[in-house]
């Protein structure tokens, strides 16, 4: 496989930019799964979500799969039997273990997985540093790649254990230290409209210009939108704002819902973003037993990675799914932005929030940019195949890895997906 690109930085400063971020990058992965049990890393939670242990192997076998095997001579799968086991859905390589059984995938051991992975770092590492000139300009882009995917099954290694022990009755805390703070610095100003001209804007990213930032395939070609006046809000929905929407018989009331989603309500029994318990949730009962705490004054907590908290009004609301986000805009009287719009706005320096607190459902369908050609070989079927159905979100969570996304970074999901950390930005029309 060749990822090319015009412009693309010389072999010398691509050497010194992955000398250390691949050994970095890897070291990182390992150190999520460092809190959890083997008996954490090993569960399946639902067909979406995968184990802790899948996406170590996983991201390996990516290594394994795009680099080592098509382009370091003489490399020796450390088992051939992984190319089954950890293939994800990539169809040109051939058959796969099924995604919903990937909890009952008890062998290889956590051990073996941790062998695994040290067998492909450290061909990796050798491979590139005997790499001459000409190989490291063909093979950066890999690399690169490599290392973005592995930031993205990162993410997903929180969010999946996440939900896993948001179905353990235990409601256990996946850290105990506190995180990055999901509130704003300062005492929170009331929304404020940031007037957007709009007009003919460039959207995307331009390979061309920009050829030392890293961007997927779904991000290109750069192209011209032409959008209407419009106002964006300058912070996130919180969990206050959101609170009043429940109060109001939000998810009560279908004149809020678009029809698909008022049907997920009344399926799934919605009340709530999918980690918020109730007073009279029996869970949280359950938990606060344990400190003789009575749980019917207890009011609103909500779960995440630091376990049960009582709910902040000033945390931006998380775990919604499109349909509860777009239900909420409806209430609100306003709308989601599109993705145009988003990325039109993330350069106006009074938009706070933009990333590190959670993504932003659009009111985007995930489709193809005009002139959309996908990464060749194995890598076309990374995004592309994905563009029907899912809807896409902007910015980036508290899970995600620092610097891993741009303006131009688009995240997707179906529309009712709500395990992610996953909440919205208000727009309206000018
Ligand atoms: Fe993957």
């Amino acid at each position: 496989m060749t990822l090319s690109r015009p412009n693309a930085p010389t072999a010398s400063s691509l050497r010194e930019k992955y000398r250390n971020s691949f050994a970095e990058v890897r070291a990182a992965s390992v150190a999520l799964a460092a809190p959890l049990s083997a008996e954490d890393q090993c569960i399946q939670s639902m067909p979406d979500a995968s184990p802790t242990k899948w996406h170590l192997a996983h991201s390996t076998w990516f290594f394994e799969t795009v680099l080592l095997q098509p382009h370091a001579a003489g490399y020796v799968s450390f088992d051939p039997r992984f190319q089954y086991l950890f293939n994800s859905y990539y169809e040109a390589l051939g058959p796969r273990a099924p995604r919903p059984q990937r909890g009952l995938v008890t062998r290889p051991s956590n051990d073996e997985v941790m062998a695994y992975r040290a067998h492909v770092d450290a061909a990796v590492a050798s491979f590139l540093a005997g790499a001459d000139d000409a190989t490291w300009e063909e093979i950066a882009p890999i690399v690169a790649l490599g290392l973005q995917h592995e930031q993205q099954h990162q993410e997903l290694v929180v969010t999946d254990i996440l939900h896993a022990f948001s179905c353990n009755p235990l409601l256990p805390a996946y850290r105990t230290a506190t995180g990055p703070s999901l509130r704003l610095a300062a005492p929170l100003p009331p929304v404020r409209w940031l007037k957007q001209a709009g007009g003919t804007v460039q959207i995307g990213h331009d390979a061309a210009v920009d050829a030392a930032i890293f961007a997927f395939d779904n991000e290109t070609p750069r192209h011209d939108a032409l959008l209407r006046p419009y106002a964006i809000a300058d912070r996130l929905v919180l969990c206050g704002d959101y609170l009043r929407f429940i109060e109001d018989g939000g998810y009560r009331r279908p004149e809020f819902w678009l029809s698909d989603g008022w049907a997920q309500v009344q399926a799934n029994g919605w009340q709530c973003p999918a980690y918020w318990l109730a007073s009279d949730d029996p869970r949280l009962a359950f938990q606060l037993s344990a400190t003789g705490a009575h749980s019917s004054a207890a009011g609103w907590h909500v779960f995440g990675l630091n376990g049960v908290r009582p709910m902040d009004p000033e945390a931006p609301v998380a775990q919604l799914s499109f349909y509860e986000s777009a239900a909420y805009a409806e209430w609100a009287g306003t709308r989601l932005p599109t993705e145009f719009e988003w990325e039109a706005a993330s350069s106006d320096p009074d938009l706070q929030q933009a990333t590190g607190h959670v993504w932003q459902w659009t009111r985007s369908s995930y489709d193809p940019y005009p002139g959309f050609r996908p990464m060749p070989g194995i890598a076309a079927e990374y995004n592309g195949k994905f563009m029907v159905g899912q809807v896409v979100l902007r910015g980036g969570s508290v899970a995600t890895p620092a610097g891993h996304t741009r303006p131009t970074y688009r995240n997707f999901f179906p529309p009712a997906a709500r395990w992610q950390f996953t909440g919205l930005r208000l727009a309206k029309d000018l």
